[in-house]
């Protein structure tokens, strides 16, 4: 499905987010405390815009690994991190290629949904993170207000996959995307799957009234204060 539709990609993704995508990426950098020459991986990179904040966030340089399965949607992420410290490789989230806490940072730009296993996904984060190293996620959600919910159903049930099919000229991924944003576990429960995965401290942040959430989680700290849902 990504391959079919990594052309029109980005563009449906400004657009159909107001171009709030962008601040969300900054959001999920930001709360990575990246202070310079870490490595950081993005899984299920697409066409790599979170790479891109994490290698351009504002203090000191980082090596950065996107890791995607989609040949097509790398294809494009290829053109754009040219001449920037960002490697980009295919792979499976599930099998990382790389050694035991080798990464200081990973970070999943609404990925996480679609992997088949997330559990086994969150595990191999784990493994590869260093001790104290931090997990960012950012995955879509249903704003809590129940007023706000009912409107919001109608653009993203009825309004987006209408958008998304026209430009994307696919019939399924733009209703497939809010049919698994409904299916994935609310905030809550996620967060108790990153702390069965092995995660310590795990804060589930709301972003623009609740439609995206963004997970931060620590490996290690196993007396912390567990989940914390803001
Ligand atoms: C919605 S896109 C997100 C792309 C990008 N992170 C962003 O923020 O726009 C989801 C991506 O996850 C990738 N993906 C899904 N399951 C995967 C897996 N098991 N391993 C690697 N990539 C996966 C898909 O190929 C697709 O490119």
């Amino acid at each position: 499905m990504f391959d079919a539709i990594a052309g029109r990609y980005d563009l449906l993704n400004h657009l159909l987010s107001a171009g709030l995508d962008r601040r969300w990426r900054t959001q999920a950098i930001a709360a990575l405390d990246l202070t310079g020459g870490e490595t950081v991986l993005d899984l299920c990179t697409g066409t790599a815009d979170l790479a891109l904040a994490a290698a351009s966030a504002t203090k000191g340089a980082r090596r950065v690994v996107g890791l995607d399965f989609s040949a097509e949607m790398l294809r494009i992420g290829i053109e754009k991190v040219r001449g920037r410290n960002i490697a980009l490789i295919r792979g499976d989230a599930t099998c990382i290629p790389l050694a035991d806490g080798t990464v200081d940072a990973v970070t999943i730009g609404f990925g996480i949904r679609n992997v088949e296993h997330p559990l086994e996904a969150c595990r191999e984060i784990v493994r590869v993170l260093r001790p104290l190293g931090k997990l960012a996620i950012l995955e879509f959600s249903l704003p809590r207000s129940t007023i706000l919910r009912s409107s919001y159903l109608w653009y993203f049930r009825r309004v987006l996959p209408l958008i998304g099919r026209v430009i994307s000229k696919h019939q399924g991924a733009y209703t497939y995307l809010p049919q698994s944003v409904e299916a994935f576990p609310p905030p809550e429960a996620f967060s108790r799957q990153l702390r069965e995965s092995g995660f310590g401290t795990v804060r589930a942040v709301p972003l623009t009234f609740g439609v995206v959430y963004l997970f931060v989680a620590l490996k290690g700290e196993p007396n912390g204060p567990g989940v914390i849902i803001e």
